[in-house]
């Protein structure tokens, strides 16, 4: 199974930002775990152009090809400048700006068709984990977000407890466990063979101290990471603990 680290800059970095791309390339140039930064949209050009080994990727795409979709940017447009992945389904898009499942699963067939990997994010709310609701809430995400068509190309699922994320609250190993395997469960049990290799990534409130013990555990193949990632020293520890892991 390929790991992952993946760093998800949100709406932060501007040009000289770039060069903590460069130094992650430099420190992990021989890595084996797949380093990815996906910056905002206005650096995705001139990340893409950067020499060295780390993948870029987008934080959101359309559901369209083109069109009259003012302001918006497809996974063709992305796909051409060169980047891997696009972010699909963030909790923050989710609440912020209306996704559903059915729109994230457009976004998710258009990021295929364009050759690119989706990293579709799920996870319940505070309330959800409050009311036992959790792995329902997860069931509810992963069915509608992903196409029947989803596992024939690469994708990659992230569980982000939206109550996790920027907030130094951690769910407990076994609670991160319970749900990774659950997803595991879910997508054997709608994709068959296929799901053994698709990457489940843990993302909220990832650090260097934290990181180890979330990676030890199993069905966590990578994280995405909010505001550790933003420094190269910082996210340069979680790597570390992903490649020893
Ligand atoms: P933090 O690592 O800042 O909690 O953010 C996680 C996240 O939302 C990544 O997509």
């Amino acid at each position: 199974m390929q790991k992952i680290a993946a760093g998800n800059w949100k709406m932060n970095g501007i040009s000289t930002s770039l060069s903590e791309i460069s130094l992650l390339a430099q420190r992990h140039s021989t890595s084996d775990v797949e380093i990815l930064i996906c910056p905002p949209v206005t650096l995705l050009g001139n990340a893409c152009s950067l020499p060295g080994s780390v993948a870029i990727g987008a934080q959101n795409c359309h559901i369209s090809r083109s069109g009259a979709y003012t302001g918006e940017i497809s996974a063709q447009m992305i796909a051409e400048l060169g980047a891997k992945y696009v972010i699909i389904g963030h909790s923050e898009r989710r609440s912020n700006n209306g996704e559903t499942d059915y729109i994230v699963q457009k976004k998710m067939m258009s990021a295929q068709q364009e050759g690119l990997t989706p990293i579709v994010c799920i996870g319940e709310t505070l309330r959800q984990r409050q009311n036992s609701q959790t792995l329902s809430a997860i069931k509810t995400q992963l069915d509608g977000s992903l196409s029947s068509e989803a596992a024939k190309s690469p994708i990659v699922i992230a569980y982000e407890p939206v109550w996790a994320i920027g907030t130094g609250h951690v769910p407990s190993m076994s609670e991160i466990a319970q749900v990774h395997e659950f997803c595991r469960k879910q997508l054997k049990r709608r994709f068959g063979d296929l799901a053994v290799n698709i990457p489940l990534l843990y993302g909220g409130s990832v650090k260097g101290s934290n990181a180890a013990e979330i990676f030890a555990l199993q069905n966590v193949n990578g994280a995405l990471v909010g505001g550790a990632s933003l420094k190269a020293e910082d996210f340069s520890q979680i790597i570390l603990a992903l490649e020893d892991a």
